[in-house]
């Protein structure tokens, strides 16, 4: 099989890796790829969002599969696209990305079918934004967050009115996410554990992966700002077995099952992101794809053969197969640039990346890297992902930091409290 690897980064990577074991495929290709999927996929020269693009490759190269790591090509309709041009792309389609696509559409669905999430407002002009804010019906801290996609930057956790009027200055007057910012959300703030739940969906049925947590703040102890992600661990220490059933059937099915009853069919990777609160498990969001990096420790547990699932899925069968996973915990430490998610410098050179893949066990998947004359240099704000599966997770950790510290670049960033159970937020 001929399969197109859509995206960039580190889960680009996971999965490039993953599929590049399936006895099935004999050629990979990556739109655009980084330094790290270089080595199991031809890169191409064709930005993610390059729908057109995209297609005309995959229709005269006779594509089996395209798979899509990021939101933006889905919200954009590649799958759809692509299935009216008899080619098989695993991803929901344009109506069902919609979930992620828009807050708004995401906050009143669950209204409407009652699943467990934040209390919300929506708010579509400063004044009347203000104006909620002031009534009393929400307490500080609150959370404001733009409507449209801001790559998981367009969340404000205010602390004060005064914080909170100014958060409304940013997104509705200034519009710092532009459009996103038409209509915002105000929404009361979780307070808990953060989890990730992941389904593979064929539109009916459901099948979960292995639950992860990510630890989304740039600092250790859950400090800092927002960032797409600085570490993983597989499994989360805080789902058992009630509780995973209890997201299942009160979260996931009716999710599911209701998109199928509004004419949207959910066919893809479903991403549900969670708190874990005293009162239940709540939603903080759905994600249209896999996450980054949860894939990244999921993949290294996986067991079947991931181009099966995936074409499972698109072809509406996923039920047929179990999913086999290893018992292993996983984890995976985001290495950035300094200063990231601000302002942060490209093109430093990478040193030690040969001395820390040969640590048994590790695996380093590469998001924001580039190749020169077999040097790599940072080309990203998120950089590296050093991952490892071991027995425990504090064995993993373990690998993984011993290999962190034989990699250097100018200014590198990374947690050093992945995998530790903290303390809840306050
Ligand atoms: P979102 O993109 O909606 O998932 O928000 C990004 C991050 O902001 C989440 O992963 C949480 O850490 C935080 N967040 C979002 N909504 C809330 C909420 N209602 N209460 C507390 N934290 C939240
Ligand atoms: N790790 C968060 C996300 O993929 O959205």
């Amino acid at each position: 099989m001929k399969i197109l690897i859509v995206g960039s980064g580190g889960r680009e990577h996971a999965l490039a890796w993953k599929i590049s074991q399936s006895p099935r495929v004999n050629k990979i290709y990556c739109a655009p790829g980084n330094a790290g999927t270089e080595s199991l996929a031809e890169n191409l020269p064709i930005l993610a969002t390059d729908i057109q693009k995209l297609k005309k490759f995959a229709f005269k190269e006779k594509i089996d599969l395209t798979v899509v790591g990021p939101e933006l090509p889905l919200t954009h309709g590649i799958v759809d696209e692509f299935e009216q041009n008899n080619l098989k792309c695993f991803g929901p389609y344009q109506i069902a990305a919609e979930l992620e696509g828009s807050k708004v559409f995401a906050k009143q669905f669950m209204e409407r079918h009652k699943i467990p999430t934040a209390g919300f407002k929506i708010a579509d002009s400063p004044k009347q934004a203000k104006k909620t804010l002031n009534s009393g019906d929400f307490p500080f801290p609150v959370v404001l967050k733009a409507d449209g996609l801001a790559a998981g930057k367009g969340v404000l956790i205010c602390r004060s009115l005064r914080q909170a009027e100014q958060g409304v200055e940013e997104l509705m007057v200034e519009k710092k996410f532009g459009e996103a910012g038409r209509f915002i959300l105000i929404e009361e703030f979780l307070r808990g554990k953060e989890a990730s739940f992941i389904v593979l969906s064929d539109g009916v049925k459901v099948c979960p992966f292995v639950t992860t947590m990510d630890h989304k703040t740039a600092y250790d102890g859950d400090k800092g700002p927002n960032t797409g992600g600085m570490g993983a661990i597989s499994p989360s220490p805080y789902i058992n077995k009630d509780m995973f059933n209890e997201i299942a059937k009160d979260i996931v099915f009716p999710t599911i099952t209701r998109m199928l009853e509004e004419g949207r069919k959910y066919k893809g990777v479903l991403y549900v992101g969670l708190m874990l609160t005293k009162q239940g498990p709540k939603v903080l969001e759905y994600n249209c794809r896999f996450g980054d990096p949860e894939t990244q420790p999921q993949m290294l547990r996986l067991k079947s053969d991931i181009v099966d699932l995936m074409e499972m899925t698109v072809e509406e069968n996923v039920l047929d197969k179990n999913i086999e996973w290893d018992d292993k915990s996983a984890a995976c430490v985001v290495a950035t640039s300094g200063g990231y998610p601000r302002k942060y410098e490209k093109g430093k050179l990478i040193k030690g990346l040969d001395k820390a893949s040969k640590i048994k066990g590790i695996e380093i998947f590469h998001a924001g890297t580039r190749k020169e004359d077999n040097n790599y240099y940072t080309n990203g704000g998120r950089v590296l992902n050093v991952c490892c599966a071991d027995n425990t997770l504090s064995d993993a950790m373990q690998k993984i930091y011993d290999a962190l510290d034989k990699i250097d670049f100018e200014a590198m960033h990374f947690r050093r409290d992945i995998g530790t159970m903290m303390k809840e937020k306050k």
